[in-house]
Order: structure tokens, then C-alpha cells, then sequence
């Protein structure tokens, strides 16, 4: 049975992941920490732990008797834009701080990448496993460094490192940690409380999108695969599907038919966007761990407002 330590477990994937990972291997193995306490009761053990406190981190590890670290303490794309040295700290800090306490434990190890990590220069149409990574944003150097340095722990000290490339992640359950994808979760919101809602993204910016359980079973999946089967480790492209603002309020639209879209676009995360691919060719994740998405925009978007009417009705 696995023990799983788990950073950052209060964000949005964090908060979804615990519950899964206690789910498949029982609730007393599966330890959560964040910087900050659980706004509610957690059931299953927690601590806290700031990912840039690397001793800590190992001491809790140790402690616990973990044999797979998951590291989700970051900041994301458009935080990471207003305070970009914060995000080096952390996403970098963090990050070496996780894998050295990896290294040190002998622990199997995942940290997601992110299609932030592609920049102008990288093909954004079926955007390939191996290809140009010149990102223009502090978030996709993070990023890309990140995958490089996964590779290299593997490499150079035979840590068991994996990770894939997440697309905007759409979810109910936590806020989004402010990403450049996040209208695709507000835009919810809005649909069900006040029948409108106006994107900071404009109409006609394509961009990758999966729905939450598809990306925790990615997760899992990738986790539990034998190391035979992988070629690539730490940066798998996956996604389940990419549209724009205007076919996403046209998906809501067959359910809530007086909803409306207006645009108020915001320069940062709308150059964010325009550097990010249009959709990714995920061949390797299929090849190698049997990747396979079941929410397509239709099956997530009926799922979103049905559990966003039952929480705003709450
Ligand atoms: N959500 C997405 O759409 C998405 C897409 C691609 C990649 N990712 C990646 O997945 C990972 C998790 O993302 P998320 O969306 O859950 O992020 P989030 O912003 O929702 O959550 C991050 C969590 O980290 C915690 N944290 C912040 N600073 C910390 C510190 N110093 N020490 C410990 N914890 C700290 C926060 O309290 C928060 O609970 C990140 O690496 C992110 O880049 C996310």
C-alpha cells in the first residue's frame, strides 16, 4: 500500500487529490500539508509545511513513512506575472526542495508541468510531445525548468520522477489559484447566478482544457504505470479538449438559453493565452500509460451546472 505525501493539498487540484488518493489507498495514507490550515474539518491526517522549508519537508516526510511524494505547492501563470521573483522562489525553491527530499527518501515522485511551459515559437496546432519550449512568461520558465530538472533527478540519481503537461483544469470544488484558464471555471459561476458573464479572455483564443476527474485519473494512472512502459517521465502532453470562450458560452447556452457573453479582455492574461498552444497532440501519454480523457465540453459542462447549481443553491 502506498503513503502518499502530498504539498500544496488545499488548491484546486490539491483539495480534489487528497480525496481521490484516500479513496483508492485508504485515508490514514495519504498525509496533506499546505502553508495554510484547512478551512474546514479535513478528514485524514494534515500538516503544515511550507514547500520552501526543505528540512521540514523531509522531516515530515520521513515521519510520516512516505514512499511517493506529490508536489503541488506553486504559483501560478498570472500570479506568477505580478510577482515574478515569488514564483522563482517557490516554483524553483519548492520545487528542489520536493525532489531532494525525494532523492533522500527514496520516494516515487510527481509534479504537474503545464502548457504554460510552451511559448510563441512552439506549433500550436496538435502542439507535439517534443518540440520548442521558449516560454515567455516567468510561470513557463518555471515550467520548462521544472521538466528539465524532473528528467535530470531521474537520470542522475535514478529518482522514480513522473509528471504530465496539465491543460486549464475545470473544476467545482476549490477556487482556481489564478491561472490564465481560470474564466473557464468563473464563467460557471456567473452562468448560474446571474445569467451573464464577461471573459478577460477574448473570443477566438483556443486553448487546452480538461475536466477535474479525468486529470486526477491521469494522475493515478500515470503513477501506478509500470516504469518499463515510459519513454518520456515528466512532461507528458495531455488534454481532453480546447474551444474558445464563445463555443463554451454556446455549450452553457443549451442549457441555460438566455445566457449572454460580453468581453472586457485583460492585456496580461490575454498575451498569457496568445503564447500558449491551441490544442495538444497527446499520442505519448496514450502510447506509453494509456492515457484517455472520458469528459468531452459537452459531458463537463452539463457536470459543472449541475454541481454548481447544487452548491450555489446550498
Ligand atoms: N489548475 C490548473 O489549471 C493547472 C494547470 C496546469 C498545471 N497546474 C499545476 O498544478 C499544480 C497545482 O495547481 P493548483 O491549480 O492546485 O494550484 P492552486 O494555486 O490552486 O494551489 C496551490 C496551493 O499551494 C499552496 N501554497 C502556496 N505557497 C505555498 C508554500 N510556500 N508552501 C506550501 N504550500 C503553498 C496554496 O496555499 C494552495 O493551496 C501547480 O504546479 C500548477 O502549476 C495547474
Amino acid at each position: 500500500m502506498k503513503k502518499i505525501m502530498v504539498t500544496g493539498a488545499l488548491g484546486q487540484i490539491g483539495s480534489e487529490l487528497i480525496v481521490k488518493l484516500r479513496n483508492e489507498y485508504g485515508t490514514d495514507n495519504v498525509l496533506a500539508t499546505d502553508i495554510r490550515e484547512p478551512q474546514t474539518e479535513m478528514d485524514g491526517p494534515f500538516a503544515i509545511l511550507d514547500v520552501t522549508d526543505g528540512d521540514k519537508m523531509t522531516a515530515l516526510a520521513k515521519e510520516f513513512g512516505a514512499d511517493t511524494l506529490m508536489h503541488m505547492a506553486a504559483l501560478l501563470s498570472a500570479r506568477a506575472e505580478e510577482n515574478p521573483m515569488l514564483a522563482w522562489n517557490l516554483n524553483m525553491g519548492g520545487l528542489v526542495n520536493a525532489l531532494e527530499t525525494a532523492r533522500a527518501l527514496n520516494l516515487q515522485f510527481f509534479t504537474p508541468s503545464s502548457i504554460g511551459s510552451f511559448g510563441p515559437s512552439t506549433p500550436k496546432d496538435h502542439t507535439p510531445q517534443d518540440t520548442f519550449q521558449r516560454p515567455t512568461t516567468m510561470y513557463g520558465i518555471n515550467k520548462v525548468s521544472g521538466e528539465l530538472l524532473c528528467d535530470y533527478y531521474y537520470h542522475k540519481f535514478g529518482v522514480d520522477t513522473r509528471g504530465v503537461r496539465f491543460p486549464g483544469l475545470i473544476s467545482y470544488v476549490a477556487q482556481p489559484g489564478g491561472g490564465t484558464t481560470d474564466y473557464a471555471v468563473d464563467i460557471f459561476y456567473k452562468a448560474v447566478e446571474d445569467g451573464n458573464y464577461t471573459s478577460f479572455i477574448a473570443e477566438g483564443t483556443y486553448m487546452d482544457m480538461m475536466y477535474m476527474p479525468d486529470a486526477l485519473q491521469a494522475i493515478v494512472d500515470l503513477m501506478e504505470t509500470d516504469a518499463d512502459n515510459l519513454i518520456h517521465r515528466n512532461a507528458f502532453n495531455v488534454t481532453a479538449m480546447s474551444f474558445d470562450p464563445a463555443e463554451l458560452a454556446a455549450a452553457i447556452r443549451k442549457h441555460i438559453p438566455s445566457f449572454e457573453i460580453a468581453y472586457d479582455v485583460d492585456p496580461v492574461r490575454q498575451s498569457i493565452a496568445d503564447s500558449w498552444p491551441n490544442s495538444l497532440d497527446c499520442s505519448a501519454a496514450e502510447a506509453e500509460w494509456g492515457f484517455q480523457a472520458t469528459y468531452d465540453m459537452d459531458a463537463m459542462v452539463t457536470d459543472m451546472l449541475e454541481k454548481i447549481r447544487e452548491k450555489v443553491n446550498a
